[in-house]
Formats: C-alpha cells, sequence, structure tokens
C-alpha cells in the first residue's frame, strides 16, 4: 500500500508534467485504490488535449495469413485448425469503399505476415483506396525500410506494429524467430519515413511483470509514437498459451489512462480486446483516456476467420450494423464521432 496521498502527488504530477519516474508508474500499476483517480485523470487529459470527439477507422482484416508464430497467437503458422483466406484487391478497395459509405475517413489495412501481398500490390491497393481521399493505415507487419518507404511514397499515412511488450527476453521467448531488434528498427524507420506510427502492447502476458509494464510506457513516451494501442492478452485454445491466465480488463486500461496522462495529444484506441473481457469495455475506455474505436468492416465470413483471440466480438455481425452500434455508444455517453481524417493535433504540452 503506498497510501492514498502518494498516488494523488503521481497523479497530479503526470496530470500536469506528463512526466513520471518508471517508480511512480510501478507505484501507480501496482496499487488498485487509486484505480479511478487514475481514470478520471486520463479522462480530463484526453479531454482537454483531444477534445470530445472519437475518429472511427474503418478496419478491413484482408488476410489470415501468416509466416510468424507467435504463441499467443490464433492466426500462427502452426495452427491448423483456421481456415486460411486472403482477400483479393479488388475485394479489400471495395471494402474501403464501403467504409467510405459509413463516413469513415481513415481504413486500417489489417492482415498476418502475408508475403502474397507483394510491394507492387499493397502498392496498387494505396494508390486506389487514396483515390476515395481517405487516410490509409497499414498493419500488416515487419518490412525492410525500402518496402515502408514505397508504402508511404504510394500514399499510406499511419502504420501500426505493436511492440507486443519491451521485454526483451519475454518477446523472444513469445514470438520463435523473430528479432526484438529488429521491431524496434521497424519502429524507427516507419517514424523516420514519416509515418504516424502506432505502437503498443499486450497486457498479461505470461512471464509479463508490472515493472516492464511500465518500461512499455515509458518506451511509447521516448518514441514519441503517435497511437497506441494496447490490450489484453486473452488465452486461446489453438495456440501453446491456451491454458495462461488472460490479462485483465481494469489492468489494460489503467495501463492505457497512464499513457493518455503522459502523451496527452495522441490517439488512443479503445481496442476490441478490451470489449471482448468486458461488455462496456470500449465504452469504458473512452471515459479512460480513449478517444479512437475501430469498428470492423471486414465481410460475411472472414470476419469469424480472423480469430486472434476467444471471444472476439461482433463476428457474426454486418459493417452496418457495427457502424449503428458504436456511433450509438459513442452518442450515449455524450461525445460525438468526428468528421475529419484524425491526424494527431501536436500540442505543446502544458
Ligand atoms: N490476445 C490478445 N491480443 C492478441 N494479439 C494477438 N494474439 C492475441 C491474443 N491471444 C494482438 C497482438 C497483435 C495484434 C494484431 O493482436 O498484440 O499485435
Ligand atoms: Fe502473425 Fe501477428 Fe499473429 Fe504474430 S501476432 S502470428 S505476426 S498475425
Ligand atoms: Fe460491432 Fe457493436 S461494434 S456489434
Amino acid at each position: 500500500m503506498s497510501g492514498i496521498k502518494t498516488i494523488n502527488d503521481i497523479i497530479s504530477r503526470a496530470e500536469h508534467t506528463h512526466c513520471l519516474e518508471k517508480e511512480n508508474i510501478i507505484t501507480l500499476l501496482s496499487d488498485e485504490e487509486g484505480d479511478e483517480l487514475v481514470f478520471a485523470a486520463a479522462d480530463r487529459v484526453g479531454k482537454k488535449y483531444v477534445g470530445n470527439e472519437v475518429h472511427l477507422r474503418g478496419l478491413i482484416e484482408f488476410s489470415n495469413i501468416c509466416k510468424q508464430n507467435c504463441l499467443y497467437c490464433g492466426l500462427r503458422r502452426d495452427n491448423r485448425n483456421v481456415k486460411r483466406y486472403r482477400l483479393d484487391p479488388e475485394a479489400i478497395i471495395a471494402s474501403a469503399g464501403q467504409a467510405n459509405s459509413y463516413g469513415y475517413r481513415t481504413v486500417v489495412l489489417q492482415s498476418g505476415e502475408d508475403d502474397s501481398f507483394d510491394l507492387d500490390t499493397m502498392v496498387y491497393i494505396i494508390h486506389k483506396i487514396k483515390e476515395l481521399d481517405m487516410a490509409i493505415t497499414l498493419s500488416i507487419g515487419e518490412k525492410p525500410r525500402e518496402v515502408y518507404q514505397k508504402y508511404r511514397e504510394a500514399g499510406a499515412d499511419r502504420y501500426l506494429l505493436r511492440i507486443e511488450t519491451t521485454d526483451r527476453e519475454l518477446y523472444e521467448r513469445l514470438d520463435p524467430g523473430m528479432s526484438w531488434d529488429n521491431r524496434a528498427r521497424c519502429l524507427c524507420d516507419l517514424k523516420e519515413l514519416g509515418f504516424e506510427l502506432g505502437t503498443g502492447c499486450l497486457i498479461g502476458l505470461p512471464g509479463q511483470t508490472i515493472a516492464s509494464l511500465a518500461d512499455d510506457i515509458l518506451f511509447f513516451k521516448k518514441m514519441d509514437a503517435d497511437m497506441i494501442g494496447v490490450g489484453p492478452f486473452i488465452a486461446n485454445k489453438e495456440t501453446p498459451l491456451g491454458k495462461e491466465p488472460n490479462g485483465t480488463f481494469e489492468l489494460s486500461t489503467k495501463v492505457m489512462a497512464i499513457t493518455r496522462l503522459l502523451l496527452p495529444d495522441i490517439n488512443i484506441p479503445a481496442t476490441t480486446a478490451m470489449e471482448s473481457l468486458n461488455p462496456d469495455g470500449r465504452v469504458l475506455a473512452l471515459q479512460r483516456g480513449a478517444n479512437v474505436v475501430m469498428p470492423n468492416v471486414t465481410e460475411g465470413e472472414y470476419r469469424q476467420l480472423y480469430q486472434l483471440y476467444p471471444g472476439k466480438i461482433c463476428i457474426n455481425d454486418t459493417p452496418a450494423h457495427c457502424h449503428s452500434c458504436i456511433t450509438g455508444k459513442i452518442h450515449s455517453i455524450g461525445r460525438t464521432v468526428s468528421q475529419g481524417y484524425g491526424y494527431r493535433q501536436k500540442q505543446a504540452v502544458s
């Protein structure tokens, strides 16, 4: 127990200076007594710096084929119990057109690491979607710098690549064959090439410590990431971590809230995994510092096949249903849906 006075002091410092030492982050993460205070402060900072608007990004999960083998993920290459699919470029472009018709100004193209989408194919898709006057976020994994550069030149605006954990040893154990240094290299390249950079981490991975979550938050700050998405680890029985305990909603939103305190003007999604553990998860996350939601626009049976973890929300719903569902939830808490592209508006921190 650190005492509510200490907690209050730390939160007040974070709220006004947007800086915290690692020990203070650990105190906030370890002590549940201060949770509501952290959440309320994150809500205030969010309102002050990014306002009342919520940005919607239409998510297209265009291929569940992945050459990687992350121990936590249902799309890992060794999972034989998933029907694999990939959309063809015209279907992806059509889906982006549909996202546009719902008023989404950004489309997020997400997939496993599927090399059949080679550079020319991706450049073609990016060009076609840019003709719709939409912002494009890519979330398609680790690539060489030259490839990122071509995506950028073709018009891609943002890139999501979670660091997953800053604990290098844990990362390399859970993501066999992958190198933490290469992942960090990707993030630096993306930033230098002028992408808006999105990263984030999993909460509650087996073997992850509170101290390493504090390191994750400090890493986001050091990188000056433009977007941070965090979510609980959810055990998938089709993976080697199937019997491990899940991460928790509370700790996930606390990491998110502290991230809002330290990076006040960035975009922070209320993530799907949060709502998969708590039926009100996205609305609560929006009241704890989040300002973005990524409704799914993937069509038909494909949604069910993009199962990173069990219990994923919206798998039987249509894009139209998700659009009205999420709009209703946002309005129900007195927030509005942004009509803009939702780029980070960098602000002098005061
Ligand atoms: N539980 C929660 N999130 C997961 N992801 C992958 N597998 C799981 C899981 N079992 C997340 C990873 C990845 C993102 C696309 O999905 O953080 O970066
Ligand atoms: Fe592939 Fe990403 Fe899943 Fe790892 S987390 S197996 S890279 S889809
Ligand atoms: Fe998909 Fe609510 S956002 S059902």
